[in-house]
């Protein structure tokens, strides 16, 4: 628990994350090609997959439902952009995380549309209007229909391809973006499409996950000094999801099982670490470890039944600044909580976590919270609700979360104050 008085260092970014597959909507890429073919299934197999959680009387109908898993016009940000970012200037943030969609910018191998490269000088205008940083991810996941045709990132010939739009985006917006990430998470999306066979392409081929994991390495390496030689003085890196896994009372058999883990999550950083000037931190797992996996005591868990632990964060940020010294960006922390009861609470219990290790010397400089508006939750479609802005599907309307007005006021102070959690003590009663 903790009751203010929190400062956090001058400067400090805050905000919230997007990527364009998920909000944008009109999208045509290997990801909507596939959720056409896989609807059907995914709906069907809705009932196992989620029966199982405690929302699930409430989900039943659009998670049953084939349209759920259809991006299609998904929050229609690619035209409400300007709305989204004035509210989220209302909510005092002073960054935005978004992705620019490879797809859109080049559509067809070789052409790049200009009027979508326009439409993204005009996000980054606005943005710089409100005053509010862009931090921006060159790749979440989806890939154009014709590079998935030649094989996707389990070819070579796929890096060449990311750099040449890499080249043409960081040449285009080097007088805006000062923050770049250019890879979303590659050792989730690898295992999740290449090892599982879970996501697009569906693979399960031990041999094509390490082919994509170091083509994506290669991506980082030679992305960030493409990106370098344009515009020197940006900040260049890319997003990591780290779980934190913690070794139980100490054991050394636990402490050994951690080891391993660990050195699996930070492979991917530790093999490009020349190419990050910051590490950008993905959080959303805590694993117990108590003489095997995944021994969670579970006492809160979001809409989709993932366990929220609010102190993993610190000893995440912990291991990260032994590890590699750099300044770190949490680039997303959040939850589905389509009520909004526990968003407020995890925010605060996480905040107190990060200010802890800030105190004790992790050079944190932004939190950037998953997720500025509802969005398409990749496989599981739109039941899954991780925004500040709550999206009425039917109308586009946004609508604020008591727990946005909560996070808006910490954003204003760049501190948590007994005032702020005296104003907001509604959304704490219980905890
Ligand atoms: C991804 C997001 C996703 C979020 C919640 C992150 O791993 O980058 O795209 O929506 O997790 O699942």
């Amino acid at each position: 628990m903790n009751n203010g008085d929190l400062k956090f260092p001058e400067g400090f970014l805050w905000g919230a994350s997007t990527s364009a597959h998920q909000v944008e909507g009109g999208n045509t890429n290997n990801w909507s090609e596939w959720e056409k073919k896989n609807a059907v299934r995914l709906a069907r197999q809705a009932e196992k997959r989620y029966s199982h959680l405690s929302v699930w009387e409430d989900i039943k109908s659009q998670a049953q439902d084939p349209q759920n898993y259809i991006s299609g016009k998904a929050a229609d940000h690619f035209h409400r952009f300007r709305d989204d970012f004035a509210l989220a200037k209302d909510m005092n943030h002073n960054a935005a995380r978004f992705s620019i969609e490879w797809s859109r910018i080049e559509p067809e191998e070789g052409v790049f549309n200009e009027t979508v490269i326009s439409h993204y000088a005009d996000v980054l205008h606005f943005l710089q209007a409100l005053g509010i940083e862009p931090f921006v991810t060159l790749w979440h996941w989806p890939v154009p229909v014709w590079v998935s045709k030649k094989g996707g990132w389990t070819k070579g010939e796929t890096t060449d391809y990311f750099l040449r739009y890499v080249e043409r985006v960081a040449g285009a917006f080097k007088n805006s973006v000062h923050f770049w990430a250019i890879l979303n998470e590659p050792l989730i999306y690898s295992a999740l499409s290449f090892l599982k066979g879970e996501w697009p392409p569906q693979q399960n081929s031990v041999n094509n996950y390490f082919k994509v994991v170091s083509h994506l390495a290669e991506a980082q390496h030679r992305a960030y000094r493409i990106i370098k030689e344009i515009s020197p003085a940006s900040s260049v890196g890319s997003t990591q999801i780290l779980a934190y896994f913690e070794a139980y009372e100490n054991t050394a058999w636990n402490r050994s099982l951690k080891r391993i883990s660990d050195h699996f999550q930070y492979r991917f950083l530790e093999k490009t670490k020349h190419a990050h000037d910051f590490i950008g931190l993905d959080y959303y797992f805590h694993n117990r470890i108590r003489g095997w996996w995944g021994r969670n005591e579970n006492r809160y868990r979001s809409d989709m039944g993932w366990e929220l632990y609010p102190e993993g964060i610190y000893y995440v940020l912990r291991d990260i600044t032994k590890r590699f010294k750099k300044p770190i960006y949490i680039t997303e922390h959040g939850l589905a909580d389509g009520e909004d009861t526990l968003r407020a609470w995890y925010i605060r219990e996480s905040l107190h976590h990060v200010h802890r290790a800030i105190q004790e010397g992790s050079d944190v400089r932004g939190y950037l919270h998953w997720s500025l508006l509802d969005n398409f939750e990749w496989d599981k479609g739109f039941w899954p609700r991780f925004g500040l802005l709550e999206v009425d599907y039917k109308t586009f309307e946004r609508r604020m979360r008591p727990s946005a007005h909560f996070y808006a006021d910490i954003c204003k102070e760049n501190a948590i104050t007994p005032e702020i959690l005296e104003k907001h003590k509604d959304l704490f009663i219980g905890f």
